[in-house]
């Protein structure tokens, strides 16, 4: 058995998308369960076509991994069947019946009282504060998901059990965590690789391997604290421009923070690292396919982040789509 978790080293954004598709392909993940909710928006290059997957797990694109949403998840049911639709995943995807609802109401209040935090205006955290207050309705009250509800959590106990892959995605980053991220400019749950497990039901000694994914520099949707903050013009200079996936808002951006990424690696305890848009900063080494193709810049990076985090950096990402990944996971696990 393997259980893996991705989780976001920053503020979200980092490209766990793209890990988690080539993942599910290149391990032929069994199961993928998706944790979080709406406000997070899974950027997935396949074929020609870019998926901004808000529900469905990212590695829908192995048309043999089964795909679950977890009980800790708050679900807008009309996106989710949506994207049912888009990715044509029908008959291989469940809910858990412990999963929360996100209701028109909960978007308008988020609407109304969300600019304090710049909040991406989903729901999401109203919908969390129903279910603390325990009046949110479950899953299991709308009768047309009745066909996507499961036991999630045991299924996936099941999976390892018998020996099967098992990939949990995270939403968002360490940093916008409700309980260790940059309070109270931060997203409405723990986003950290525990509570991954803990929204799915998967305990502590379940897991093999913590992958925390990191981009090649740091950007920020919404209010809040953000080291070394670049001015827009700067930002597009340097080619790092980005607009939000969920928002259209346009993301503030700063250099790799080397610090917040060694505490990212200890809350989340860190096995392995992904970093993407490597070609970002360093944009010959979209042409490589291994490590010794880089560019000596590039590669020097690399090192400085290993020496740094002290953890390996497993994958590099060089280009926008599921495959464009130099997977070294064969040379130096
Ligand atoms: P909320 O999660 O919509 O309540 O927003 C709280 C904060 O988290 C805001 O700064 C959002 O921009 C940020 N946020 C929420 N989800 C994401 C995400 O998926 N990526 C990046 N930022 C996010
Ligand atoms: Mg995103």
């Amino acid at each position: 058995m393997t259980c893996t978790v991705l989780v976001g080293g920053f503020f979200g954004d980092e490209g766990k998308g793209k890990i988690a598709s080539y993942l599910a392909i290149k391990d032929d993940m069994d199961a993928n369960v998706r944790t979080g909710s709406v406000n997070a928006g899974h950027t997935v290059v396949w074929g020609d076509i870019t998926y901004k997957l808000r529900m469905i797990p990212s590695g829908f694109v192995n048309p043999k991994t089964k795909l679950y949403l977890a009980a800790g998840c708050n679900v807008n049911p009309s996106i989710f069947l949506e994207e049912v639709k888009l990715t044509k995943v029908e008959g291989r995807i469940w809910i858990d019946r412990q999963a929360s609802v996100i209701e028109p109401i909960h978007i308008e209040r988020d609407r109304s009282e969300g600019g304090r935090i710049g909040t991406t205006g989903q729901g999401v955290g109203p919908a969390q504060e129903d279910r603390v207050k325990r009046i949110a309705k479950l899953v299991s009250e709308i009768d047309y998901l009745k066909p996507y509800l499961d036991d999630v959590a045991l299924r996936v106990n099941e999976i390892l059990d018998r020996g099967g892959k098992v990939l949990l995605e995270g939403t968002q980053g360490t940093y916008l965590s409700l309980i260790h991220g940059t309070y109270p400019y931060v997203t409405s749950r723990d986003t950290t690789a525990s509570a991954i497990c803990s929204e799915v039901g998967i305990g502590p000694k379940r897991v093999d391997d913590v992958i925390v994914v990191f981009k090649s520099y740091v950007t920020r949707v919404g209010k809040g604290p953000l080291k070394g903050e670049l001015s827009e013009e700067e930002v597009r200079r340097r080619g790092w421009m980005e607009i939000a996936t969920v928002t259209g808002r346009i993301r503030r951006a700063a250099p790799f923070d080397f610090e917040l990424a060694r505490r990212a690696a200890i809350l989340n305890s860190a096995t392995q690292i992904a970093i993407t848009k490597l070609d970002s900063l360093y944009p010959e080494a979209a042409y490589a396919r291994k490590f010794e193709d880089l560019p000596t810049e590039a590669r020097m990076f690399i090192e400085h982040v290993e020496n740094e985090v002290k953890v390996p950096v497993t994958l590099i990402g060089i280009g926008p789509k599921v495959e464009d990944i130099i997977d070294r996971r064969r040379e130096i696990l």
